[in-house]
């Protein structure tokens, strides 16, 4: 049986569940291979018996570039995928999305695992409350998921259909949350990104780190957003700050909502699907990531001031 995974990560969460599903499924057929998104090979996904994707939620749905990824798929009639993701509190109404979008290509969605992840925005406190994310307990599952897929995989190949699952049910709220994010809400509602080109050295760190290529610092006038996944990598990984927004307004609405993310995570921690691995009462909800990092750089540059022109 031949299996690969395709898997997109920023800060890693999402690639090390997709190892350890890797991992469960070598257990059982000694073989499964692993590859980004950005790289994945889409002429030899017809030769593969089984395919696994797996992201990050963003804004209670699937990222924008695995969506056009699953648009760019051919038509894979009669193949079985199956569908990961890692998220904070929330994951929103993320696997009906992406199932609907497969199913679209004549794929059969075998499988559907989540699991709770790191998560780091400019505009929220870090660490996040799901900090310590995915744990051991949670890789653990995630491999087991791998061996269980396997046996699932093959008794719907000999015409078990009654082992297809549907993906969870969705809360309309969350549902309607996905909804509001449409890309036009987000390009009229989200920071805008410039770039102050006297603080940019052209590392390019960026440009290499944009999953869209949306970024050209060489370029005149300088280009960024365009396109835009709105996660933010570019502000968060930038050496000296150089990507700047209002991330204030977003900031002062997560302030508003901090507690009702923790609500669900208290909820989720009480049913025994959640553990705290760090105790949310240090978490300083009015030090959100961006200001972290901007005294992180002024530190930096107060050991190292930057060398002035003779
Ligand atoms: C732009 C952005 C939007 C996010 N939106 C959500 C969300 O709607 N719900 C949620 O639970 N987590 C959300 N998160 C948290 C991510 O799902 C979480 O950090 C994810 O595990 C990161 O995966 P990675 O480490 O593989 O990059 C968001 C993170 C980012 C950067």
């Amino acid at each position: 049986m031949n299996t690969l995974i395709i898997y997109f990560s920023q800060t890693g969460g999402t690639l090390k569940v997709a190892e350890h599903i890797r991992d469960g499924i070598a257990d059982m057929t000694g073989q499964c291979d692993l590859a980004n998104m950005n790289e994945a090979d889409i002429a030899s996904l017809a030769d593969y018996d089984l395919v696994g994707l797996g992201c990050p939620v963003f804004y209670f749905q699937e990222p924008f570039n695995v969506r056009s990824f699953m648009e760019s798929l051919p038509q894979l009639p009669g193949k079985q995928w199956f569908l990961f993701s890692t998220h904070g509190s929330s994951w929103g109404n993320i696997f009906p999305l992406m199932a609907e979008r497969l199913k679209s290509k004549g794929i059969t969605v075998i499988g559907y695992h989540h699991t709770y992840s790191d998560s780091s925005l400019p505009y929220y406190p870090y660490p996040a409350m799901t900090h310590g994310h995915p744990d051991a307990q949670e890789l653990g599952e995630a491999r087991s998921f791998g061996r269980e897929l396997i046996t699932c995989s093959k008794r719907i190949a000999q015409g078990d259909e009654s082992l297809i699952p549907a993906p969870d049910h969705v809360p309309e709220d969350w549902v309607k949350i996905s909804e509001m994010y449409t890309p036009e809400f987000m390009e009229q509602e989200l920071p805008r990104l410039s770039i102050d080109m006297d603080k940019c050295t052209l590392c390019k760190d960026c440009e290499e780190g944009c999953p869209v290529d949306g970024i050209g610092v060489e370029e005149d006038p300088p280009r960024i957003q365009q396109p835009c996944i709105y996660c933010w990598n570019c502000a968060k990984i930038c050496p000296v700050q150089a990507i700047e927004a209002d991330w204030e307004a977003r900031a002062a609405a997560v302030r508003e909502n901090f507690a009702k993310y923790r609500k669900t995570l208290d909820e989720a921690a009480e049913r025994g699907v959640f553990r705290w691995c760090i105790d949310p009462d240090t978490i300083d909800v009015d030090d959100p990531l961006y200001k972290q990092l901007d005294r992180k750089v002024k530190e930096e540059q107060g050991r190292n001031p930057p060398a002035q022109d003779a």
